[in-house]
C-alpha cells in the first residue's frame, strides 16, 4: 500500500522546511552561537537551583551570550570560549548540558558548587579544552575514559568529588597535561606499568584508595614542583629516583601512607623543597645529615615514624623553618644549642614523644616566635631555662612527662598569651608564686605530679578562662580559694588531691559523693579530694578513703586536647 507520490512530496515539504530554516540563521557564526545560548539556557532550566547571577542567561537575552555572565567568547569567531561558574551554588547534574555546540571551549570550570550525578562522556567532545575545574563538587561514579580524548587539556582537576572506580589508564594519554588532581575522591589503582606524564608540574592523588607502590612513572616527571600523594595506602620504599630525578620539586607530601625504609641521603639534591611531610609512615632510618641541604624548607614534618639516632647538626642551617614536627619517633640526644640557634623563625616545635635527652638550652629563648613547644614525653632533665620566659608569643607550653627538676623560673610568668600550660609528671620543686594570676588566657593548667610546695596563691582565681586545673600530687599546702569556681565560668575539671590543701566550708561538703560536689553551684565544676588537716584522724581517714574511691570513678584524666598548629590538607 505503498503510495510513491504521497512520498515524493513529503520529500519536498522536508527539503522546503530545511531551506526555510537555514534562511532564519543567514551566519553560519551566529547560527552556533545561538545554539550555544540555547544549550545553557536549556541547561540553566534543568537545574534546581539558578543562582541570581545567571539571571543575564535568559531568552530576551539570547543575542548577547558574549556578555552573559561566567561566559567569555573568542573575539575571532565570537563564539564561547570559556565558561567560568566558580563558587555560584549551581545545584543540579551535566547530564542535560549538551557539549556538542561548544567547539571552540577552552575553559571549564564550575568549581565549589553542588552539582552531583555522574561526569558526562559527552564531555569528551570539548576537543579544544585546556582548562578544565570540576573540583568541589558533588560528582560521582568512575571518571569516563572519554576525557582522554582532550588531548590539549593543560590543567585537569577532579578534587574532592565522590568518584570512585579505577583511574583510567587512558589518561596516561594526556600529553600536555601540568596540573593533575585526582584528590579527596574514592580512586583506585590502575595498572600504572603503561603511565607517562613528563610534562606534569603538579599531581595531587592525595585521599584516595590507592594501594601498592610508589607509581614508577611519577620519577619521570621532572619538571614535577608539586607532588602530594598522602592520605592512601601506598606500601614500599619511597624510590630514591624521586630525589635524584625530581630535582624541581617544591612541596613532597607523602603522609599517611605505609611507606618503609630509609630516608635517602639524595633527599640532600631538592634544593628547592620547601615542604617536606613524610609524617606518619614506618620509615625506620637516622635522619640525614643531608637534609641540612635543604636550605629553603619551611615546614618539615617527620612525626609519627620509627626514626631513631640524632638529630644532625647539619640541620642547623635550615634558617627558614617555621614548623619542626618530629613526634612519635625513636629520636635520641640532645636538643644542642649549636642546631637550633638559626631556627628564629620556628613556630612549632614538637619532638615529643621520643627519648630526647640533656639539658633544655638556654638558646631556645632566642626562637622569639615560638608558638607551640612541645617537648613532653622525653627525658630532658635539668631545670627549665629562665630565658623561656621571652618567648612572648607561646600560646601552648607543653613540658610534661620529662625529668625536668628545679624551681618553676619567674620569667614563665610572663608569658602572658599562654593558653596550656602542662609541666606535670616530672620533679620540679618550689612554689607557685602569685604572679601564676598573670596568666590570664591560661585555659589548661596542669602540673600534677611534682614537688611544689608551699601555698596555693589566691590569685589563681584571676585565671578566669580557666577550663582545667590539676594539681594533684604535690605538696601544696593553703586553702583553695573559697569564691575559685566562681570566677571560672568555663571550668569543667579541678583536681586539687594529694596535697595538703584545705577547703572552705562548703569544700567539705563537696568530698564525700559526686553528687553533693556536682550540686554545689554548678554541676559542670568537679572540686574532690580535698583532704584537710585541721578535721580529726578519723575524719581525715574516712574523706581519705572516700575522696580515692571519687578519685577512681571521676578523675580518671585523659591528656586534653591541646590547640596545634592547624595544618591545611593540601589544596
Ligand atoms: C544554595 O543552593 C541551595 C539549593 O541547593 C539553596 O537552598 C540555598 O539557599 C542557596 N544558597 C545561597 C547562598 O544562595
Ligand atoms: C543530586 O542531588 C539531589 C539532591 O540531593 C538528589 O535529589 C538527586 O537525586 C541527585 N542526583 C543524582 C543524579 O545523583
Ligand atoms: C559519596 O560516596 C560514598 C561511598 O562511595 C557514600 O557513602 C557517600 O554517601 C557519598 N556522598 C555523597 C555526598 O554523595
Ligand atoms: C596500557 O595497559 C593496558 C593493560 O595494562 C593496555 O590494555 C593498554 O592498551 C595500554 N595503553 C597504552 C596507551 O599503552
Ligand atoms: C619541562 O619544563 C621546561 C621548562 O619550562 C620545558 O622546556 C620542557 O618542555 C618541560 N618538559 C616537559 C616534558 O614538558
Ligand atoms: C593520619 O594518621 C594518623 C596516625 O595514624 C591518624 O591519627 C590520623 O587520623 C590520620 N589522618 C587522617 C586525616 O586520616
Ligand atoms: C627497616 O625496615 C625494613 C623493612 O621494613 C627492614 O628490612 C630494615 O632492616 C629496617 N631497618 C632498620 C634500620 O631497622
Ligand atoms: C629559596 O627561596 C627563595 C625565596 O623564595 C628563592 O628566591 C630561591 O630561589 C629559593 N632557592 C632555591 C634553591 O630554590
Ligand atoms: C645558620 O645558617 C646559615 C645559613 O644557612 C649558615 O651559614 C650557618 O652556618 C648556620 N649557623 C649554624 C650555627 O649552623
Ligand atoms: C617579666 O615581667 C616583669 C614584670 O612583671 C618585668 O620586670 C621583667 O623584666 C619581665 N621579664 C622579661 C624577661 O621580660
Ligand atoms: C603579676 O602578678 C603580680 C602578683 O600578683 C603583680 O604584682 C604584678 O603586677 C603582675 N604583673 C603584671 C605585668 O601584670
Ligand atoms: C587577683 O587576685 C588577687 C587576690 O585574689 C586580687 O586581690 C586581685 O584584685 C586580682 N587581680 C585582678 C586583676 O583581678
Amino acid at each position: 500500500m505503498h503510495n510513491p507520490s504521497m512520498a515524493a512530496s513529503q520529500k519536498l515539504y522536508a527539503a522546503l522546511f530545511h531551506v526555510l530554516l537555514l534562511s532564519l540563521f543567514p551566519l553560519n557564526a551566529k547560527s552556533s552561537a545561538r545554539t550555544q545560548a540555547e544549550a545553557l539556557l536549556q541547561w540553566k532550566s534543568t537545574l534546581s537551583f539558578s543562582p541570581p547571577p545567571l539571571s543575564s542567561w535568559s531568552r530576551s537575552n539570547l543575542n548577547n551570550l558574549c556578555k552573559w555572565t561566567a561566559v567569555s567568547c573568542s573575539s575571532t569567531s565570537r563564539t564561547v570560549s570559556q565558561i567560568n561558574l566558580r563558587s555560584l551554588n549551581i545545584t543540579g547534574t551535566l547530564a542535560h548540558f549538551n557539549f556538542t555546540p561548544f567547539t571552540d571551549l577552552t575553559r571549564f570550570d564550575i568549581q565549589n558548587n553542588n552539582v552531583n550525578g555522574t561526569i558526562p562522556s559527552a564531555i569528551g567532545s570539548l576537543s579544544k579544552l585546556t582548562h578544565l575545574d570540576l573540583s568541589v563538587n558533588f560528582f560521582e561514579g568512575s571518571i569516563p575514559v572519554e576525557i582522554s580524548q582532550l588531548t590539549e587539556l593543560q590543567y585537569l582537576s577532579l578534587y574532592s568529588n565522590n568518584l570512585s572506580g579505577i583511574i583510567p589508564f587512558q589518561l596516561a594519554n594526556l600529553p600536555k597535561v601540568r596540573h593533575l588532581d585526582l584528590g579527596a575522591n574514592y580512586l583506585e589503582n590502575p595498572d600504572w606499568s603503561n603511565f607517562s606524564m613528563p610534562s606534569l608540574e603538579y599531581l595531587s592523588f592525595s585521599l584516595n584508595e590507592l594501594t601498592a607502590e610508589f607509581p614508577h612513572f611519577i620519577t619521570n616527571c621532572r619538571n614535577l614542583t608539586f607532588l602530594d600523594l598522602s592520605l592512601n595506602k601506598f606500601t614500599g620504599q619511597i624510590p630514591e629516583l624521586v630525589f635524584t630525578n625530581l630535582g624541581k620539586l617544591e612541596t613532597l607530601n607523602l603522609y599517611n601512607n605505609s611507606f618503609q625504609g630509609n630516608i635517602p641521603s639524595s633527599i640532600g639534591q631538592l634544593k628547592h623543597l620547601e615542604k617536606l611531610d613524610l609524617r606518619n609512615n614506618a620509615l625506620n632510618s637516622t635522619i640525614p645529615p643531608e637534609l641540612g641541604l635543604c636550605t629553603n624548607l619551611t615546614y618539615l614534618a617527620l612525626a609519627g615514624n620509627h626514626l631513631s639516632g640524632e638529630l644532625p647538626l647539619s640541620l642547623s642551617n635550615l634558617a627558614k623553618i617555621a614548623d619542626m614536627g618530629l613526634s612519635d619517633n625513636s629520636l635520641s640526644g640532645e636538643i644542642s644549642p649549636t642546631l637550633i640557634s638559626n631556627w628564629t623563625k620556628l613556630i612549632s616545635l614538637q619532638v615529643q614523644n621520643n627519648s630526647f635527652s640533656g639539658n633544655i638550652p638556654p638558646e631556645i629563648g632566642k626562637l622569639t616566635m615560638l608558638q607551640y613547644l612541645f617537648l613532653y614525653k622525653n627525658t630532658f632533665s635539668g631545670s627549665i631555662p629562665p630565658e623561656i620566659g621571652n618567648l612572648k608569643e607561646l600560646l601552648s607550653l607543653d613540658l610534661s612527662e620529662n625529668q625536668l627538676s628545679g624551681p618553676l623560673p619567674r620569667p614563665l610568668w610572663n608569658l602572658t598569651n599562654l593558653q596550656t600550660l602542662n609541666l606535670f609528671s616530672n620533679n620540679i620543686n618550689g612554689k607557685i608564686p602569685p604572679e601564676v594570676g598573670n596568666l590570664t588566657m591560661l585555659q589548661i593548667l596542669d602540673l600534677n605530679t611534682n614537688q611544689l610546695h608551699g601555698e596555693l596563691p589566691q590569685t589563681i582565681s584571676n585565671i578566669t578562662s580557666l577550663t582545667s586545673i590539676n594539681l594533684f600530687g604535690n605538696n601544696l599546702s593553703g586553702r583553695i580559694p573559697s569564691d575559685f569556681g566562681k570566677y571560672m565560668p568555663s571550668l569543667e575539671y579541678a583536681r586539687f588531691s594529694y596535697n595538703r590543701l584545705c577547703g572552705e566550708g562548703e569544700g567539705l561538703s563537696q568530698c564525700p559523693t559526686t553528687d553533693s560536689s556536682k550540686s554545689s553551684k554548678d554541676n559542670k565544676k568537679v572540686l574532690i579530694g580535698v583532704i584537710v588537716p585541721v578535721c580529726g584522724l578519723l575524719v581525715i581517714a574516712t574523706i581519705f578513703a572516700v575522696c580515692y574511691v571519687s578519685e577512681k570513678t571521676n578523675c580518671l584524666m585523659k591528656r586534653p586536647k591541646l590547640p596545634r598548629m592547624v595544618r591545611v590538607p593540601s589544596q
